[in-house]
């Protein structure tokens, strides 16, 4: 890590949390917690001004050849940076037509098109490759509420991708084979750690904590002169991966093809490239199907209950996230917020209601509903169902 980098990552993890914290204290005392503009402005001021002479240092520099892990982490500081910016409305895609913060537009392009990443930061800078140190991981504040979402947040994706790894390894031993029983019950192990979490999640995160302090860092802003949308907990391959291989969700639907479109350059390079694998692969409920001749075999019987569990969990999990996680935490606080701040509330950027329509066609997809609007896969569950029966 060059010198440049240190300073900026030490940066970040102190000073630059300190003075986001006072100024979330300052917002969250006031009547009304969305107003953001007028209130610390001294303190917004010298976020501004320290961040940007690290990067001014930084692009004079002009080093992303630090190696992969380090480039990608120089980028997550940077993006923290630039949506805390955002989260003070020091910079606000509406109203511009290109990102006002040049060097730190810059920065980013130069290292995330390096990369074949989003020049903003993502999801994984904050969980999977939040790098503690002394115990401490990154975050904005330093807020118990806001540790709270990152720490629930980062064991729900390791444990998605546990699941995926696991459902990925019964590809070449095929659905008959002994082991893949074993696989599924894996699989179904780790996404019951999923739900667990989200339960935590649920019931120990404050509201209007989350909602206020937390959540606008996690708002659209532009890098240069394109719009990013906001980072989720969503953006890694292991739940499109899961989707894909239990044959709930479609590579060549038109629907879910375009939401894997959108998140590519949002997820890692390596998740990137285990996403594609999955997308040619042959879902294990068509294997089960191609081989409904052997329903009354032992093996059948056996691993299709194995599979059927796994589905049931994936489709629990997707929909305590949004009839709780989402519903909870995002569409009861929006009700009392006025028309100017509703305006700015979903990370990716379209109106709360468009949103919310494209989570409930995932949770459809992947409960694998009957009586959706969409075309979901409950015809061949029922029929896998059936032959066991
Ligand atoms: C306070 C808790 C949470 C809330 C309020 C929440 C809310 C949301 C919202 C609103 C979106 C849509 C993207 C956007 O904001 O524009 C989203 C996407 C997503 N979230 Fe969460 N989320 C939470 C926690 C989690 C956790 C713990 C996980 C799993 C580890 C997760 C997994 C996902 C996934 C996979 C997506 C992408 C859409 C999909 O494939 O379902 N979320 N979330």
């Amino acid at each position: 890590m060059s010198k440049n980098t240190e300073q900026f990552d030490a940066w970040i993890r102190s000073d630059f949390v300190a003075m986001n914290t006072e100024l979330e204290e300052e917002y969250y005392a006031q009547n009304n917690r969305s107003v953001v503009e007028g209130v610390g402005d001294d303190t917004k001021q010298q976020i501004l001004n320290e961040g940007r002479a690290y990067i001014i240092d930084l692009v004079a520099e002009g080093n992303t050849d630090e190696g992969f892990e380090n480039a990608f982490d120089l980028l997550g500081n940077l993006g923290l940076y630039m949506a805390s910016l955002r989260r003070h409305e020091l910079t606000n895609p509406a109203r511009e037509e290109k990102s006002p913060h040049q060097e730190a537009s810059a920065l980013g392009m130069h290292i995330a098109t390096s990369l074949g990443v989003t020049p903003r930061f993502a999801t994984s800078h904050l969980a999977t490759h939040n790098y503690a140190k002394h115990g401490v991981q990154k975050s904005f504040t330093s807020l118990k509420d806001e540790f709270l979402f990152l720490n629930y947040n980062t064991r729900g994706i390791l444990s998605f991708k546990r699941a995926a790894d696991a459902l990925n390894r019964i590809l070449p031993l095929g659905v008959s084979h002994p082991a893949s029983h074993m696989l599924l019950n894996d699989a179904a192990d780790a996404l019951r750690a999923v739900k667990n979490y989200n339960e935590k999640l649920f019931s120990e995160l404050d509201t209007d904590r989350f909602f206020f302090c937390v959540r606008p860092y996690y708002k659209p802003y532009r890098v240069g002169r394109h719009e990013y949308r906001g980072a989720n907990a969503g953006d890694f391959s292991g739940i499109n991966e899961i989707d894909l291989l239990l044959g709930l969700c479609r590579a060549n639907d038109p629907y879910y093809s375009q939401l894997l479109v959108d998140k590519m350059l949002f997820i890692m390079p390596d998740d990137q490239l285990s996403l594609r694998d999955c997308m040619s692969k042959r879902p294990i409920l068509d294997q089960l199907l191609d081989s409904k001749t052997e329903a009354k075999e032992p093996w059948f019987k056996k691993n299709a209950n194995a599979f059927l569990e796994v589905c049931a969990l994936h489709g629990e999990v997707a929909a305590q996230h949004h009839d709780q996680l989402v519903e909870k935490f995002i569409t009861g606080p929006s009700v009392s917020l006025d028309e100017e701040h509703l305006s700015q509330v979903t990370a990716s950027g379209p109106p709360l209601p468009v949103l919310l329509k494209a989570l409930e066609a995932l949770r459809d997809l992947r409960l694998a509903a009957e009586d959706s609007d969409i075309k979901t896969s409950a015809a061949e569950i029922a029929e896998l169902r059936k032959l066991i029966a």
